[in-house]
This record gives C-alpha cells, structure tokens and sequence, in this order.
C-alpha cells in the first residue's frame, strides 16, 4: 500500500517510453522522481516536464551497461535524494532474432542491460530502500511468461529477470524486510522500442496501448502489493493456459507465427543448419 504524494521514486532508462510515461506520470501526482538514461538531450526534455509537477526531481547521464559504476550510481541518488522510497528497474533493450542468428555480442548486450544491471542497482539500493520500507518494481515483459517467437534471448533475459523479483522477495520476506518487490508485464504499448535498429521487424499484431498505460499498472502494483502486474490485464491469463499444455501452446505459436510472416509478406527463416 502506497501514497505517490512525496515519494522520492528512481526511475532507470527514463529517457523515453514507459521510462518517460512514468517520470511524468509520477511526478505530476506528487512524487519526487530521480531519472536516468545515456541520451542527455531527451533526458533533459523529461526532467523539464516532471519538474513542472516536482521541482525538486533530478537527473544523471549514465549507461547502466557499466557494471563497475552502479554502486558509486547509487550512493549519489540516495544522497542527492535524500533516501529512496521506490526503485523502477525500467531500462531495457529488445532483441528480435531468430534464435540461431543472436551475435554473441548482442546476447551478452541483452543480459547485462536487462539482467545483471538491475540486479545489481536493486542490491546497491537494498539498504536505503529498507530504511524506507520502500518498494522495487521490474518492467519485465509478458514475454518472460509465453515465450514469443524471434525474440528468444530477450525472452529468456525477462523470464531471468522475473525469476530474480520472485527469488528477491521470498528472501527479503524470510529476513523479515518491509521492502515490497514487484513485476510489471508490458504487451505491447506504443514506445520506441519497436524501430530501434538492428532488430528484426515486430510480428506483434495487437494493438498497441499507449506508454502511458504503465503509470496505472505500476501504480495498481504498488498500491494492490501484487507480486505480478500484466499490462493490459488479460495477459494474466495466459501463463495458466501455457503452463496446463506447454507443448499444444508452443504448436500454437509456431502456427501462429507463420500466419504472421505470411500475412507480412516476410519468409520462414532458413534453417541454422541452412543459414550456417
Ligand atoms: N513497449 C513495450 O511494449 C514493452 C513491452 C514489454 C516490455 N517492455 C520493457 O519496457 C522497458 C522500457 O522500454 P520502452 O518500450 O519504453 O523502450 P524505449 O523507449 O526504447 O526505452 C528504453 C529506455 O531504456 C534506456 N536504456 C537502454 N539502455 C540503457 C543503458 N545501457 N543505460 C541506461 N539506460 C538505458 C533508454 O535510454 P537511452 O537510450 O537514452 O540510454 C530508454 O530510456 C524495457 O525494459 C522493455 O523491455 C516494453
């Protein structure tokens, strides 16, 4: 159970999309909200809109792919914050492949932004989010539950990133810790994600809600204590249906997943034995 009103909330990858949706969605119902991203520019542009609400919210330029800076990131939040009530884990990266053609470079890009990043800000945030009794939230992705095509390592870097929240708050609760932790499950919401380069096309068909949708879901999460939070809410229902016939659902997604390319005029991948 949370009040927004004067929380000091970090928001990573807050330079656009659900990340920018939140800060200003946040700020504008009263908290305090701490940004971050690489692009200085756009950050600049959404800590200006969440200053009209909160004057007091912040900004640093930082990759979050830099491991080695998170602790030295973290401390200087909590102190130019003064304390922090709630972490979003919201930076992200998408990755559209067929399973065989990921670089290995991109498999390493992907789990470090969308795993091992997270992990170690919510661990080098742990303390002041305990004195708190605060709150961490991970954007995940619904793709952590159905396993969609052409996006297999992305997948598999949400689902990990799922599995830590739910390994997290077992622990914490274990410790008798009052820090609450969340997963938040996009669909499909209208963000940048979906043209950035060196991706394959989308084969998504639903339509896309707007980024704004994330500030209720995140909200909902907080305020309701639910461990998983699906964005829209019928997602819910579709890991029980995957998890009662893995194998008919995963028939069902190759089925569906040619439909797909066939309506989209693209072809069926070549074979990695005839890919090379
Ligand atoms: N949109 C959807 O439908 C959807 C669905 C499922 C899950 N998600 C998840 O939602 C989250 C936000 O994605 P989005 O849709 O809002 O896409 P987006 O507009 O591309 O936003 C991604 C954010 O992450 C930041 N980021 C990426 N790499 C970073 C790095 N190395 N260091 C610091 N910041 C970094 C980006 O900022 P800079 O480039 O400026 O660093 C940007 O602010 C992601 O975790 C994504 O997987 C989105």
């Amino acid at each position: 159970m949370i009040d927004i009103g004067g929380k000091r909330i970090l928001i990573t990858g807050a330079s656009s999309g659900l990340g920018a949706a939140l800060a200003v969605g946040l700020a504008e119902q009263g908290a305090t909200v701490g940004l971050c991203a690489r692009r200085a520019d756009r950050l600049a542009e959404v800590l200006a809109a969440a200053r009209e609400h909160q004057p007091a919210s912040r900004s640093w330029t930082v990759d979050l792919a830099d491991l080695d800076g998170i602790d030295a990131f973290a401390a200087d939040v909590v102190e130019q914050l003064g304390g922090l009530d709630v972490l979003i884990n919201n930076a992200g990266i998408p990755k559209r492949r067929w399973a065989w053609e990921h670089r290995p470079d991109e498999i390493a890009d992907v789990l470090r932004i969308n795993v091992e990043s997270p992990i170690r800000l919510t661990l080098a945030l742990l303390d002041a989010l305990g004195a708190s009794g605060g709150e961490v939230v991970f954007i995940g992705s619904v793709a952590a539950r159905l396993s969609p095509p052409n996006e297999s390592v992305y997948a598999a870097s949400k689902a990990a990133i799922t599995a830590f929240a739910e390994g997290l708050k077992v622990d914490l609760q274990v410790a008798g810790s009052p820090v609450g932790v969340h997963v938040v499950q996009p669909g499909v919401l209208d963000t940048e994600l979906f043209a950035l380069p060196d991706n394959d096309p989308s084969l998504a068909d639903i339509e896309a809600l707007p980024a704004t949708a994330i500030v209720d879901a995140v909200r909902s999460a907080l305020a309701s204590g639910a461990t998983e939070t699906f964005v829209p809410e019928w997602f819910a229902d579709l890991p029980a249906t995957k998890a009662g016939d893995l194998d008919g659902f995963l028939a069902g997604s190759v089925e569906y997943t040619r439909q797909r390319l066939e309506a989209e005029g693209r072809p069926v991948p070549a074979r990695p034995e005839v890919a090379g």
